[in-house]
């Protein structure tokens, strides 16, 4: 029995050695040290040997128990490092490497261009005004002298919502309304930025939504030379300093007169191409005298007071100013177009 004991007490250290793993642990300790483990059995077994020799087995028993007791401990201990161990190598942080480089954002090219436009027109003078996404049919047609069912409305196909006379607005010009209430009698220079919706089939040249920047000047003596002037400097701020401008006879319902202004082509400079369809000429606003009848509907009496506006898109002018063949791509949110203006 003694020689059991020896065997065992060998086994039992070879085994806890092998084990590679804290987990391991406990089926060790059930398989030798449990109620019903190796040294148990031999322990009780004791019982049945021969009286002399019961002492030294009892004492040889004991022994091993303690033995085999502490090199749990011991193992435990040395497999709880060894784990810690590795999970520090694993976690660690390396304060002497150099950091990991953030990625910076940058602004989206309609808000450069935006941000762009705020500046040469805050130079001369003209603060944002802010107006809502979602306007009245009153404000977005009718204060504009677009009346319901004039075929001027064809100019915007509309996007309305489930509430009667409530639309995502098609231009920022019902802003204009809502800055001559708030102003009347001032005068007011202001643009009025942001977001239009068009019910429109979207193309390389349309989209449903894009932004516009309106503007607007009123006080007294307010000419169409001031809206000339104020035009042109935004065109040669924008667009280089050498730019050409042409203001051609059109008609909006809200101003009169009206006129759409061109750059000279900003890719062949007027000599013709594709871009400008050979005409030489790039349009980039509409503009006007402020209709007598939508002053008055801002409060203002068009006996005292005049004023110029203009609407522009300002993807648009984007597109012009870095050779941008599809409007689409501005809200596509395709990284490979947007990085190209980090
Ligand atoms: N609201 C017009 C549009 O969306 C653009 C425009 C033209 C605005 C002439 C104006 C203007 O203020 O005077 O097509």
């Amino acid at each position: 029995m003694l020689e059991e004991l020896k065997a065992l007490e060998k086994r039992a250290r070879a085994e806890l050695e092998g084990l590679g793993a804290l987990e391991a642990l406990e089926g060790w300790r059930v398989a030798f040290l449990g109620r019903k483990g190796a040294l148990t059995e031999i322990l009780r077994s004791i019982g049945q040997a021969p009286p002399e020799q019961r002492p030294a087995l009892g004492q040889e028993a004991n022994r091993v128990k303690l033995a085999l007791e502490q090199a749990y401990t011991d193992r435990a201990e040395a497999l709880q490092r060894a784990e810690a161990q590795r999970q520090l190598a694993q976690e660690g942080v390396d304060v002497t490497l150099p950091g990991r480089p953030v990625a910076p954002g940058f602004l989206h090219i309609s808000t450069q261009t935006l941000r762009e436009i705020y500046a040469i027109f805050g130079a001369m003078g003209f603060q944002v005004f802010e107006a809502p996404d979602i306007e009245t049919d009153v404000n977005n047609f009718q204060l504009l002298n677009i009346p319901p069912f004039h075929p001027a409305r064809d100019m915007w196909s509309t996007f309305h919502t489930t509430r009667e006379g409530v639309l995502l607005r098609t231009h920022t010009s019902p802003g204009q309304i809502r800055a001559m209430r708030q102003y009347c009698p001032e005068p007011i220079r202001v643009i009025l930025p942001g977001k239009c919706y068009r019910y429109e089939q979207v193309t390389a040249r349309h989209e449903s939504m894009f932004y516009q920047v309106e503007g607007l000047a009123i006080g007294r003596d307010v000419t169409m030379g001031d809206l000339k002037g104020v035009l042109t400097h935004f065109a040669r701020q924008i667009f280089g300093p050498e730019r050409k401008v042409r203001f051609r006879a059109s008609y909006f319902p809200f101003t009169e007169p009206s006129a759409e202004m061109d750059i000279d082509c900003v890719i062949c400079g007027g000599k013709g191409c594709r871009v400008c369809k050979n005409s030489g000429w790039l349009e980039i606003l509409g503009s006007g005298m402020v209709h007598p009848q939508v002053l008055r509907n801002g409060g203002y009496d068009p006996a005292v007071h005049t004023g110029f506006a203009f609407g522009m898109g300002p993807e648009r002018i984007a597109m012009l100013k870095y050779a941008i063949d599809d409007i689409r791509y501005f809200f596509a949110n395709d990284l490979r177009f947007l990085q190209q203006f980090a």
